[in-house]
């Protein structure tokens, strides 16, 4: 895996957009995985600039996302969906047909995570996946225990997950219970893989990553198992990493 350290997040979000904007200019209909939460919010703003400055075309592009909460239609505004129109979509030259967020309202779940997997082979799978960290470790909904050969299925959020994610809700209550998620061994087929991480809440999630074994323990620990790896994360994520990674 490569590791590059940057000094504050917006550093983070440019050499991100880097690297996928390098692989999106060599191939035309190129299939990006993406996802939601506060850290790749600067790599969005710098993707909307490049777009916006016409030096990084969208309209072949497709995308899939990572995840979604079940029973959260995409008008919510704590949907999936509606963060990424509001976030990405809706300010680059996309074809909105052409992204896809798991549909949370789907009558049948399992049926719909079949497809879900069947429309990204279709399109030959994902060529860039951009993933964040939990700070327990999760990559996605895929929390610590779940097996690194998961594929695309409903999960139930933990306890924890659901207290953390209550401060988008109006009560607890209204938190949702389950999500759609990519599983580890559905994200470890991804052609390439840039992680980011930025804040010292990430810390020790980012070291056991990193340098601890590949563990159900923490799911991120099976990037270790990828042969195209970027870490893109900010020094104060980086504190707690013993050995010395290199630009
Ligand atoms: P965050 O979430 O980007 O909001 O920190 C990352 C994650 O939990 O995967």
């Amino acid at each position: 895996m490569k590791v590059v350290i940057v000094r504050d997040k917006e550093e983070m979000g440019k050499r991100a957009a880097a690297l996928i904007a390098e692989q999106m200019r060599a191939k035309p209909h190129f299939v990006l995985g993406l996802a939601t939460g506060s850290t790749p919010l600067p790599l969005y703003q710098e993707l909307i600039r490049l777009n916006k400055a016409r030096k990084l075309d969208f309209s072949t592009t497709a995308t899939f996302n990572l995840d979604e909460y079940v029973g959260v239609p995409p008008t919510h505004n704590q949907s999936y969906r509606y963060f990424m129109n509001k976030n990405l979509f809706d300010r680059i030259n996309i074809c909105k047909a052409a992204t896809h967020v798991p549909d949370g309202m789907a009558k049948d779940p399992d049926a719909f995570c079949l497809a879900y997997e069947a429309m990204m082979d279709d399109v030959g799978g994902i060529d860039y996946q951009v993933l964040g960290i939990g700070s327990n470790g999760h990559i996605a909904f895929n929390e610590p225990g779940s097996s690194l050969a998961s594929r695309t299925r409903v999960v139930a959020l933990t306890k924890n997950t659901i207290k953390d994610n209550s401060r988008f809700f109006k009560r607890i209550q209204d938190v949702p219970t389950k999500a759609i998620s990519m599983g580890i061994g559905t994200v470890l087929e991804a052609e390439r893989i840039v992680m980011l991480a930025n804040g010292t809440n990430k810390a020790d999630a980012v070291a056991k990553a990193l340098e601890g074994p590949v563990s159900v323990s923490c799911p991120a620990s099976a990037l270790q198992m990828h042969p195209n790896v970027t870490w893109v994360i900010t020094r104060d994520a980086a504190t707690n990493l013993k050995l010395e990674w290199r630009r």
